[in-house]
């Protein structure tokens, strides 16, 4: 089968494969029909997230047929179409059981401390094969995957594989109270998805940062109050536009491949963090292998961090789900402390939102593909990856269609 396949920091390849066989009792092999690319593949490919196994097969989104199952998957079979959460879970340790399924303590293979299981990860994560391929091994098939309603096509359902419970999940974790003004930095998909799940908690105003022009529109779009970082200091436009008080809530849809502001007001702060940025980039990249402007790490890891809770009101909450590698360290804990802000963050319990999700979406009461803009074959993916990692203008979430 073709697949996409990691082998080195800037070097991910479409290959042929051996296709996947059923391993455990719990396993199902289900062919996707839809997969796509997220923030958090540019990590692995960037080198800001490290530790990856050469020949791991990428990918942790996917829609697609039951094949096969194991003999302890008794309730799918066949044929039934699926929604696969990009997390891994046992569904019977007390953390699964209390709707940790990120910290769950069966599925990771390297023991019950070793941090969320998800496909196409690192070392550290299992390793298990990814999504973007024509089939996958799915592990825990009893308790992940989620059946579809007819009436969810491919499009919307691949969105709540993992962008929109991730959105959903930054916005349960920032404890939004209905009125609430709400930040959301970064304007990729994880962030249109945070902002859409901020609006359908009832925030009153939610704003939102980034510098990518196609970006910030689909946020302006979605009714978000939008703020370029590389125009005005969002720090002083958050404090401006709510009379000094500043955001109740904020949430950081970035994550360590943070960019500092190269231009506008902004920058010259930045600079004077010049050193401290490197020295963090050094910690979390060690290898790294851009190719022209292709594959660059982002140059400022604690950015947003530094933002967030320069602007937050007093008493707020920052809810983190920009993902941070394990070497990252800088965060503004002072600041944090003195001003009383809550913090929380992680990864996604996919499992825990996506069954209301997908009824949300059934229902018609919110359309997750009006944030897709691309469609591409998933023998196109290398190319795909590219326009993603370079953020080319209208590239927001990006399908990859396997053809069996
Ligand atoms: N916690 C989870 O379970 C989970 C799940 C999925 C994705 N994620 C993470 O969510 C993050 C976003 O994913 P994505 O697919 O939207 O990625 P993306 O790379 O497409 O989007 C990131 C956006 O942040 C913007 N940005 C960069 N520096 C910024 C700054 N200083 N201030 C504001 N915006 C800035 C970029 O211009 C870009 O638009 C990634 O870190 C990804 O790994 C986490
Ligand atoms: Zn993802
Ligand atoms: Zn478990």
């Amino acid at each position: 089968m073709k697949a996409v396949v990691w082998h080195a920091v800037g070097d991910i390849r479409l290959e042929d494969v051996p296709d996947p066989e059923i391993q455990e009792p719990t396993d199902a092999i289900v062919r996707l029909t839809a997969s796509a690319i997220c923030g958090t593949d540019l990590h692995m490919v960037r080198g800001t997230l490290s530790g990856m196994r050469e020949g791991t097969i990428l990918g942790h989104e996917g829609v697609g047929v039951v094949e096969e199952v194991g003999k302890g998957v008794r309730n799918l079979r066949r044929g039934d179409r699926v929604v696969i959460p990009s997390t891994i879970a046992c569904g019977y340790c007390a953390y699964c059981r209390a709707g940790y399924y990120a910290q769950c303590d069966h599925a990771n293979p390297n023991g019950p401390r070793a941090g969320t299981a998800f496909f196409g990860g690192p070392e550290s994560s299992g390793p298990f094969h990814g999504l973007q391929a024509t089939y996958a091994r799915i592990p825990f098939a009893n308790v992940g995957p989620v059946r579809l309603p007819d009436d969810v096509d491919d499009e919307d359902a691949i969105l709540l594989s993992d962008i929109f419970p991730t959105g959903w999940f930054g916005a349960d974790m920032a404890e939004i109270d209905p009125g609430d003004t709400v930040v959301v930095f970064g304007c990729g998909p994880v962030g249109q998805f945070a902002i859409a799940s901020a609006l359908l908690m009832d925030a009153g105003r939610v704003l939102a940062v980034d510098r990518v022009e196609s970006r910030l529109e689909m946020a302006r779009s979605q009714g978000a109050e939008v703020i370029d970082f590389e125009r005005e200091d969002p720090v002083e436009v958050m404090l401006e536009l709510t009379g000094g008080i500043g955001p109740d809530r904020a949430i950081d849809a970035v994550g360590v491949d943070a960019e500092p502001p190269h231009r506008g007001p902004a920058a010259e702060e930045a600079r004077e963090h010049a050193d401290e940025f490197r020295q963090e980039v050094d910690r979390v990249a060690p290898a790294r292998n851009p190719h022209g402007d292709l594959w660059e790490p982002g140059e400022a890891p604690s950015q947003v961090l530094r933002w967030a809770v320069d602007g937050l009101a007093k008493a707020g909450t920052f809810s983190i789900i920009g993902v941070y590698a394990e070497s990252a360290m800088t965060f503004p804990i002072g600041k944090a402390m003195n001003r009383n802000l809550a913090i929380n963050m992680g990864n996604c319990h996919h499992r825990k939102y996506i069954p209301r999700l997908v009824e949300l979406v059934a229902s018609g009461a919110f359309e997750p593909s009006r944030l897709l803009t691309q469609l591409e074959p998933l023998s196109d993916a290398i190319a795909a990856f590219e326009a993603f990692d370079r953020r080319e203008h209208g590239w927001v979430k990006v399908e990859l269609e396997p053809v069996a």
